[in-house]
């Protein structure tokens, strides 16, 4: 099996790599493409890949390519994890929303606006060149914002699936905390990438006994901990939301605490410049502790179980939550919304179970960044200076048309150089 990783000089990848190699009997990788125009982070990278593969005995070949024709010919999945313009842009849109009052974050409001712009056009033109090389391959799409990117790659008919780790993570958490194998732990996740709630929690499987009420009340206080959320929201709420949703329950104080902190893009670049110096050296042969400071935990369990079951190396159609079509999903969104819901995946794609009915608490703000989402893709496919304020002012964080005049001003200020239209 021919894997490929677009954007395979990233510092996340060693977290992927060890992934495939503890799980090689569920995902056979045989052989493994890290393609990056960085040339000097993917030798890096597959350096320490190879070491991994070979302590662990994995027999799987790691190469590295600067050229994506050849990096993708003959691949049987294509992992795409790629930032455009790097943490320098990511620090931009961590920043200049903060200018208005609104929240400055990589995905969540004018920041995520701003790097969806930037992102879609670079994925589609990858996606295209991979379906003239492999068409039959499938596209995981790891790329932020997973939600309106996969709707992208999926309304121009490519064969594809998004991928985010939040569902898995809170997956890890509550089988730590309820000491059950993770496999156990069926979440009934809802909702948009980064805009999802956790409705039920079964053991078992889809039909397993619900025990999120008890879950809630013995753990409530150590799951409230881990989104930092107080637990009275998760009782009133009665499901648990995911760590994105701090961003519009407690918007205001996290703008504040934003303001006085550096920005996740800079911390991060700081690790990266860490992590980069201990990837080069010879006598490193497993995944660095600091790779577990980053967001991305579990995200290569996540990979592996996804791929298994799309190429059929896994034992049968398995349910993991993607980022899909809706087609009737959450009926009160257009069939051609993207959401992330648990999916049975096999061979012929996800296909999501049936959903509960969404309280009008959850529903209402789902449709509302739906609609957003859709101006958003409308923006970043077409340009121009009305659709992105159109998208701002659609956004249930910002909504009103001065904050999104001001905010369309400086997204297109900082963001020219990586915007043919502007
Ligand atoms: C989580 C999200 C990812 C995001 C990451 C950021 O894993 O699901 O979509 O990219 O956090 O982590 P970072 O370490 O870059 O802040
Ligand atoms: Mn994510």
């Amino acid at each position: 099996m021919r894997l490929s990783v677009v954007g395979g000089g990233s510092t996340y990848t060693p977290e992927l790599i060890d992934g495939f190699a503890r799980l090689r009997d569920t995902l056979p990788v045989t052989e493994l493409v890290l393609i990056d125009p960085d040339t000097d982070r993917s030798e890096r990278v597959s350096g320490l890949a190879r070491r991994i593969f070979s302590r662990l005995g994995h027999p799987g070949t790691v190469t590295t390519t600067a050229d994506l024709e050849a990096g993708v010919e003959g691949a049987d999945a294509v992992l795409i994890q790629l930032r455009v313009g790097g943490q320098a842009a990511r620090a931009q849109d961590e920043t200049w929303p903060l200018e208005c009052g609104c929240i400055g974050q990589e995905t969540t409001g004018a920041g995520g606006l701003a790097k969806a712009l930037r992102t879609v056009p670079v994925v589609l033109d990858i996606a295209e060149r991979v379906r003239t090389v492999a068409p039959d391959a499938w596209i995981i799409d790891f790329t932020n914002p997973v939600g309106i990117v996969t709707r992208a790659l999926l309304s121009a008919g490519h064969k594809a699936v998004g991928l985010c780790n939040v569902a898995i993570h809170l997956q890890r958490t509550f089988a730590d905390l309820l000491e059950v194998p993770p496999e156990r732990v069926h979440l009934e996740h809802y909702g948009l990438n980064h805009l999802t709630w956790e409705l039920g929690v079964r053991l078992g499987g889809p039909d397993g006994e619900q025990i999120l009420p008890g879950l809630l009340a013995e753990h409530g206080h150590r799951i409230a901990e881990h989104l930092r959320l107080p637990e009275a929201v998760l009782e009133r709420l009665g499901v648990v939301p995911s760590y994105y949703l701090r961003y519009y329950y407690a918007h205001d104080a996290v703008v504040d605490e934003l303001r006085t902190k550096p920005s996740r893009a800079a911390e991060v670049a700081a690790m990266e410049r860490q992590l980069l110096e201990m990837y080069a050296d010879p006598a490193l042969a497993h995944k660095p502790e600091l790779l577990a400071e980053r967001g991305g935990a579990f995200y290569s369990e996540a990979a592996v179980a996804l791929a298994a079951s799309l190429l059929g190396s896994g034992q049968e159609a398995s349910v993991q939550v993607v980022n899909a079509l809706n087609n009737g999903t959450l009926p009160f969104l257009p069939d051609d919304a993207v959401v992330e819901v648990p999916a049975r995946v096999s061979g012929q794609g996800p296909v999501p179970l049936a959903a509960p009915e969404l309280d009008p608490l959850f529903a209402g703000l789902v449709s509302h960044v739906t609609a957003y989402e859709r101006l958003a893709l409308e923006a970043a496919l077409h340009g121009g200076r009305a659709r992105v304020f159109k998208a701002l002012l659609a956004h249930p964080l910002i909504g009103q048309y001065d904050r999104a005049e001001r905010l369309t001003d400086l997204l297109l200020a900082h963001n020219r150089e990586h915007l043919a239209w502007a």
